[in-house]
């Protein structure tokens, strides 16, 4: 076991999985266990030398008893998780990898059962109806506002909530995502409120606000507002790596962790990446320390500096808190008079070589990081600048393509029943008509353009320009 007291000595923040790596970094034993690559030796020279040696030799599991184990949490693992638990403000926490998605997979399974109904925003993510598809839950859809002038959707209204929560005396959770990918923020407070009313938890899949707990001047933290599970991307916006996320219990919840616990323990894998891991506690680490903490001023002072700019704009409009919703700062979603959100990306991209975080059809989504500088926005600016006085003409109008799923489905059939459906594979000249049998999502932002067992329109076809076939039920 790691000694807690040890400090990561540049932040002066503990992160004992950072620590545990450290130690067996600089202890290296004769190795005869996986990962066969044996610290890169056994791999493609190529790679070895593009990954660096040290970082494969830091590619290992939780096998080893100073490392600790992910399930159950032990050593540096455990005191890493209780370490964000804090952090975050919650009873329990859990490190997640395969993403967010798997926590969501580990709520659906661990917290509902077949036939429950389950309150769910139509724009959630398609790793929520999987995990319905898993426990055979129903999914009772709230529709959030249509911001249509952004194609965007908005805000959950609470009061849509309690309608649903009056109408259906048998709820057994409600299950909402907050925000949304492009930073839109539904009142949680009053939702939470209404859920304690009618006596049912509240789940907010928070994959996109994990920095919120750090900066006051951030939206307040559905942990806070009362929610009763929480999932967190860490790996999109908190600073770890690629498909490292946390799941938390709050204080107060009436939510058994053991029952998550247990979903978690059947989805992850028995080889967890240390390395993942260790980038997990490091990123939190980071957000508590001074420099973190700087890290997120800076990007919210990038993000209002470049709104300002955009405010300068004649041509380019930017999405901004209004009556009835609030907005995260740090996420900017722009849009230009007389191009699409795809076009307005291909010139950032082939004019500029700017990489936005996302292009839908009314406009684009840029996300103001803790590791931009100022010089980034900066340049952004100044090339959002060029656009604005450049007449550029849109081609992707042309190919009546649309990205950014808005439709109210139409659903003939329960989630499970339709996925386990006898199926076939047809043309999507044919599809019309059929009810879908696979859930049909792009990502970003991963939002369902056709869920098992809806009905498939013609108002589907703009969305499905780059499928030929559709899995329909027989
Ligand atoms: C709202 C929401 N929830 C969950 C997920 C899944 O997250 P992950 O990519 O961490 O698995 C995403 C991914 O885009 C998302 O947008």
């Amino acid at each position: 076991m790691q000694n807690k007291t040890l400090n990561n000595k540049r932040t002066n923040i503990q992160a004992p999985i950072v620590e545990a790596l450290k130690a067996y970094y600089n202890n290296p034993a004769y190795q005869f266990h996986i990962p066969g690559h044996t610290r890169g030796l056994g791999t493609l020279p190529d790679f070895r030398n593009l990954m660096g040696k040290k970082a494969l030799s830091l590619d290992t599991t939780d096998e080893f008893d100073n490392l600790g184990t992910l399930t159950p949490a032990t050593g540096p693992i455990k005191e890493a998780q209780e370490l964000a638990a804090q952090a975050f403000g919650a009873k329990e926490t859990f490190f997640l990898l395969n993403g967010s998605t798997i926590g969501n997979l580990a709520i659906a399974m661990g917290l509902t059962k077949k036939g429950q109904k389950v309150i769910v925003n139509r724009n959630c993510h398609r790793s929520i109806l999987t995990g319905l598809i898993i426990s055979g839950a129903e999914p009772l859809w709230i529709l959030p506002e249509k911001f249509e002038d952004w194609g965007l959707w908005g805000n959950i209204n609470p009061e849509s909530v309690e309608k649903l929560l009056k109408e259906n005396d048998d709820v057994s959770m409600v299950w909402i995502t907050n925000p949304t990918y492009e930073g839109v923020v539904s009142d949680v407070k009053s939702i939470a409120s209404i859920c304690k009313k009618y006596n049912v938890p509240l789940i907010v899949d928070e994959a996109h606000g994990c920095l919120w707990n750090f900066n006051d001047k951030l939206p307040e933290t559905s942990l806070k507002l009362g929610a009763d599970v929480v999932v967190h991307s860490l790996h999109k916006t908190g600073g770890s790596m690629s498909q490292s996320s946390m799941l938390h219990i709050s204080e107060n919840s009436k939510i058994n962790a053991d029952d998550v616990e247990r979903a978690l323990m059947l989805l992850h894998t028995t080889s967890p990446s240390l390395i993942l891991l260790g980038s997990l506690d490091a990123a939190r680490a980071n957000l508590q320390s001074v420099r973190g903490q700087k890290q997120l001023s800076q990007a919210i002072n990038n993000a209002k500096y470049l709104r300002a700019e955009v405010d300068k704009m004649e041509h380019i409009h930017q999405l901004k808190s209004d009556f009835g919703y609030k907005t995260d700062v740090t996420k900017i979603f722009i849009k230009a008079d007389g191009l699409s959100g795809k076009r307005l990306e291909s010139i950032l991209e082939i004019d500029f070589g700017i990489e936005v975080e996302s292009a839908s059809d009314a406009g684009i989504l840029i996300l103001s990081n803790i590791g931009n500088k100022r010089s980034d926005f900066e340049y952004l600016a100044e090339c959002l600048h060029k656009i604005d006085i450049h007449d550029y003409k849109d081609i992707y109008y042309l190919e009546n393509k649309k990205h950014m799923p808005m439709l109210t489905p139409i659903i003939k059939k329960s989630l499970r029943e339709a996925y386990f459906s006898e199926k076939e594979v047809v043309p999507k000249s044919e599809a019309v008509g059929r009810l879908s049998g696979e859930v049909v999502a792009e990502c970003p932002p991963g939002i369902s353009i056709l869920l098992p067992g809806e009905l498939i329109t013609e108002a589907h076809l703009p969305y499905l320009a780059d499928y030929n076939f559709i899995e329909v039920i027989k």
